[in-house]
């Protein structure tokens, strides 16, 4: 569990003003009883369009990389989430980063920069070469990812491709990779048992 600069005062702590000590912030390992307010968080963020989006072509139905599904917690309230994937990108092994989500009433604290700063830590302590995401450029680069390390990769689907960046964790990991991104995530339960 990694314990964050707790500086946020709003209506929610208002209740438990001078009665117990503030909750705090932090960002934890994602839990089987956090998926409720996971799934709730989602869909207060991007609507049920989310499951259309090509990037879920490489979630459903796998497990989200080893101790990269976070959440971000204020108390017992989840209100924030980031989990990464297993894939292969053009024959090099890669992370796949996404959805990242932060509660409305918490947005422009700096805690999505945080979520991503654990996770990238987290991904690079853990030995991974490359991350991969569709998202917004101009809140991404600051973490160093750029469409020029995904040129040569194709998504399974459509995508908006100034959207479609990546971050080599190691030099050159990315490096004149070509062809298609395939999941390579561990399957779901269910899943497995489908196949079996
Ligand atoms: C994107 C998101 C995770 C950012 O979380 P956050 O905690 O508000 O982010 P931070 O506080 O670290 O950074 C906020 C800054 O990023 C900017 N920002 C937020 N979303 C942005 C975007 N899509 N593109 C560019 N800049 C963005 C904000 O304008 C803000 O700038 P400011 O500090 O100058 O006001 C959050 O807005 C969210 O959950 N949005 C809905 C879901 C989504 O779009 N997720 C990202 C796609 S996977």
């Amino acid at each position: 569990m990694t314990l964050i600069q707790n500086d946020f005062r709003a209506d929610v702590v208002a209740p438990f003003a001078g009665v117990v000590s503030e909750p705090e912030i932090y960002i934890a390992d994602e839990a089987p009883q956090d998926f409720f307010a996971r799934e709730t968080l989602l869909d207060a963020a991007f609507g049920p369009a989310r499951f259309e989006k090509t990037a879920e072509r490489l979630r459903e139905g796998r497990l989200p990389a080893e101790g990269l599904a976070l959440v971000m917690k204020h108390g017992a309230l989840l209100m924030g989430t980031l989990r990464l994937w297993h894939v292969d990108a053009g024959g090099a092994d890669a992370l796949m980063l996404g959805p990242l989500a932060i509660a409305k009433p918490y947005r422009s604290r700096g805690f999505g920069r945080r979520m991503m700063a654990e996770a990238l830590f987290r991904a690079f302590a853990a030995g991974h070469r490359a991350v991969l995401l569709v998202g917004d450029a101009p809140y991404y680069e600051a973490f160093g990812f750029s469409r020029r390390v995904t040129r040569g990769l194709m998504l399974p689907g459509p995508v908006d491709e100034a959207r479609f960046l990546g971050l080599e964790l190691a030099a050159g990991a990315l490096q004149g990779v070509q062809g298609l991104v395939r999941a390579t995530g561990r399957l779901e339960p269910a899943r497995l048992r489908e196949a079996a």
